[in-house]
């Protein structure tokens, strides 16, 4: 179902997205061994990943590192994910059993893999390079995918942080059957924590394919909520689905969210739907004063350029004005690059520098809310 609110697992269910899926998997077959699927929260990233695996049946170890911001950034969440994801993949390829059983620290007891998490945990790279043998052996890659990887940049490893894009590196280098596939809503930050265009990185020019979701079209997200609804029985007058498009925008999390408030209720009218924006702000208002916690700036920023102010001078002034000071612009500089980093802020050129929010509820909220 179209308006099934979960990630979506099958093409089926899955509106569109035909280009992004074919480029997704046509990369996860290729010798490219790392995979970086980018773009904002809500708009499709881990419904197009379970479809990729699923449909190349590929052996897969699926992260989801949003468990590091609810359990901890340690390294016991980290083994205790892995042991599972081990033990999940060695249910179906009997055959690993054999060269995870060599790794040390690591024990196969029946189908569970179990792991030491003193000094005699099991290294990382002897998992992978186990892994690799066993896929070379049988003519397979292990993918490993990292669903929302932003979040492993603050695990700790033995000594310090681990660091994972020199883990990725490594791999790369030394493991040919292994592949990473990396998704994150932070669309900068993930660029940042993989350090594909910093020098100084381990992975800095290493090849890689990069795969942005946008947000559906006018008409896409129209034929979406046009599907969507027939699918479920019900007939909304093409008012309102020109309001829901016009208030929602192509973010398919919310024309999903939304739809599936109708199933629920069974029916379509403006007072669900204006219902249903409210619930939605609510939503994002938890979500930014997450961000307000970082710096009140931040949300400064964004009401700047939700009321209009969208060039980078503009948002300098409205700074200015409200705080009553003149302000250095490196200061500005860094909350406006940092922002465009956590996704949530987009750099246009028409042809002009300006930046746009590019979720429409949290366009609105900051508009009109004082937060
Ligand atoms: N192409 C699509 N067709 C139908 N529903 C989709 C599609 N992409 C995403 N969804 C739905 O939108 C919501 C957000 O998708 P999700 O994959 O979780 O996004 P992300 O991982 O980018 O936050 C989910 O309810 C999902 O079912
Ligand atoms: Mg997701």
């Amino acid at each position: 179902m179209l308006f099934d609110p979960n990630p979506k697992t099958r093409r089926r269910d899955l509106f569109d997205r035909e280009r992004e899926l074919e480029e997704l998997e046509k990369s996860l077959e290729s010798k490219i061994k790392l995979t970086v699927l980018l773009g904002i929260r809500r708009i499709g990233k881990t419904s197009l990943l379970n479809v990729a695996v699923k449909e190349l049946g590929k052996p897969c170890i699926k992260i989801d590192a949003g468990i590091f911001k609810i359990e901890g950034y340690t390294m016991y969440t980290l083994y205790r994910v892995l042991a599972n994801g081990l033990s999940r993949l060695m249910g179906r390829w009997r055959g690993l059993r054999e060269f995870l059983s060599r790794v040390k620290g690591l024990r196969v007891a029946g189908l569970e893999v179990e792991m030491s998490l003193d000094e005699e945990k099991p290294s990382l790279i002897e998992i992978l390079g186990r892994l690799d043998e066993w896929a070379s052996k049988n003519k397979e890659d292990v993918l490993i995918a990292i669903d929302e990887a932003q979040n492993m940049r603050f695990l700790k490893g033995g000594y310090g942080r681990l660091d994972f894009g020199e883990l990725i590196r490594y791999s790369m280098e030394n493991f040919d059957n292994i592949r990473f596939l990396v998704t994150g809503s932070e669309v900068g930050v993930v660029m940042d924590f993989l350090g594909l265009e910093n020098p100084s990185s381990p992975l800095y020019g290493r090849p890689s394919n990069i795969i942005t979701l946008r947000r559906f079209s006018e008409d896409f997200s129209r034929n979406f909520l046009k599907e969507g609804f027939k699918e479920i029985g019900l007939h909304p007058e093409d008012r309102f689905i020109d309001k829901v498009v016009d208030t929602l925008d192509g973010v398919v999390g919310w024309l999903t969210l939304l739809g599936y408030r109708c199933y629920q209720l069974r029916r379509v009218d403006e007072t669900l739907l204006r219902e249903f924006v409210n619930y939605a702000e609510k939503l994002v208002e938890g979500e930014l004063k997450k961000l307000e916690a970082l710096s009140p700036r931040y949300i400064e920023v964004l009401k700047a350029v939700a009321n209009g102010y969208t060039t980078w001078s503009d948002i300098k002034r409205w700074i200015e004005q409200r705080e009553k000071r003149l302000l250095p612009s490196s200061i500005v500089s860094r909350v406006v690059i940092k922002l465009v980093k956590l996704g949530y802020l987009d750099k246009r050129y028409t042809p002009r520098p300006e930046y746009m929010i590019p979720d429409p509820v949290i366009r609105k909220v900051l508009a009109t809310k004082s937060m």
